[in-house]
């Protein structure tokens, strides 16, 4: 049968979890479908890289022609990062007739509602579930499982790095740099570590969970933001004395018509669950008027985790795709204004 073709922008921690899983579970994902999905062609900066996972020469490519100018593929999986030039990528894509999987927060916290315009204007699908909170499920459930609910609360911890260098230093005593060195070895930070350290990343997946949880448009600058590099030994020692674990949360509630959406360090007590998430792991609690408390749970970043997230939309497209249903159910609802947020 003829495959649903996609092309890759990247191929590095994420991109490399996204080809193995591809890769590993083909015969599964083609049954499930009834239809082969393949990777037609790679994007990378450097061609000559070793790749964490086997990759034939020819897949690979410099030219984001040959995939955002090549009519046969209909999913553009952008796992590249950063704004320019991954935006113009898939407004390129997207203007052209493919399908959009992003795994790019920085990307979606601020451009996202220019990208849904694009594909509800050409019934095109934009999927982004590996944005927030690596391997762990949200964005469907916030956006379709929990759309029954008046949402009240999200809060938790949404970065994995920070929690991986909090987590160290409390249990280990390790030194901060040493952490965040093993954190950026491990795949787990961002190309510029700043944006975890300094709460800019969690930020960003904030403004993501909050525009659809409370369906307004929280944008990034309304999200008041601190980072862990003023956190010392000496602060996590103290607090543990006092029976506290210091972890770095996102915070996001809507109270009297208005939507709060803070990150910053805080002080936990240290039997409470979201002081005992470890590592890169992260933890959101959702509370809606009729579920009452949700809890999602798991690995926040990471390549098969996140590439775990960012196959799971690549199948849901592709099912879509062969139902020609893409674009039917819109991208997310970021439309309506309905409370002020207020942030700093
Ligand atoms: P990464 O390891 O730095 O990989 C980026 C890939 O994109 C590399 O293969 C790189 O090519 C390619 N690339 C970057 N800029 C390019 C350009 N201008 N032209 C062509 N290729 C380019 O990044 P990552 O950790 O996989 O993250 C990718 C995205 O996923 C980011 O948006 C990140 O925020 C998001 N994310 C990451 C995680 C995680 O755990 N790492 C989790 C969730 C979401 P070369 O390999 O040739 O350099
Ligand atoms: N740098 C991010 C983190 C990757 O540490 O959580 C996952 O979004």
């Amino acid at each position: 049968q003829e495959p649903i073709w996609i092309g890759m922008l990247g191929l590095g921690t994420v991109g490399g979890g996204t080809l193995h899983i591809l890769q590993s579970r083909a015969e599964d994902i083609t049954r499930r479908l009834g239809r082969p999905v393949k990777v037609k062609k790679v994007l990378v900066r450097n061609l000559q890289k070793p790749r964490s996972v086997p990759v034939d020469a020819e897949l690979l490519t410099d030219n984001p022609a040959d995939i955002l100018a090549d009519p046969e593929i209909s999913i553009v999986v952008e796992v590249m990062g950063g704004i320019h030039p991954a935006l113009d990528y898939l407004e390129t894509a997207l203007k052209a007739g493919k399908n959009v999987v992003t795994a790019n927060k920085d990307l979606m916290a601020v451009h996202g509602q220019q990208l849904f315009d694009l594909a509800a204007a050409k019934e095109l699908d934009v999927e982004f579930e590996a944005s927030v909170a690596g391997g762990i499920p949200i964005i469907r459930p916030l956006k379709i499982c929990l759309a029954g609910n008046r949402i009240e609360v999200i809060k938790g911890i949404i970065n994995g790095t920070t929690n991986f260098i909090l987590s160290k230093m409390t249990s280990e005593g390790s030194d901060f740099a040493d952490v965040l060195k093993e954190a950026q070895e491990l795949g787990y930070a961002e190309a510029d570590p700043t944006a975890d350290v300094e709460g800019l990343d969690a930020a960003r997946k904030l403004a993501i969970l909050a525009s659809i949880g409370f369906n307004s448009r929280v944008t990034l600058d309304q999200v008041y933001v601190e980072g862990i590099t003023g956190i010392t030994a000496r602060d996590i020692e103290y607090a543990q004395q006092l029976g506290y674990t210091i972890k770095l949360l996102g915070i996001a509630k809507e109270s009297e018509g208005q939507v709060e959406a803070r990150v910053h360090p805080a002080m936990i007590p240290s039997q409470h669950p979201l002081a005992t998430v470890q590592d890169a792991f992260n933890a959101i609690f959702v509370k809606g008027d009729a579920v009452g408390e949700t809890m999602f749970y798991g690995r926040g970043a990471g390549d098969l985790p996140t590439g775990s997230a960012v196959v799971g939309d690549i199948i849901d497209v592709a099912r879509n795709i062969i139902n020609g249903h893409t674009g039917r159910i819109a991208c997310t609802c970021y439309h309506e204004k309905r409370v002020k947020p207020i942030g700093q």
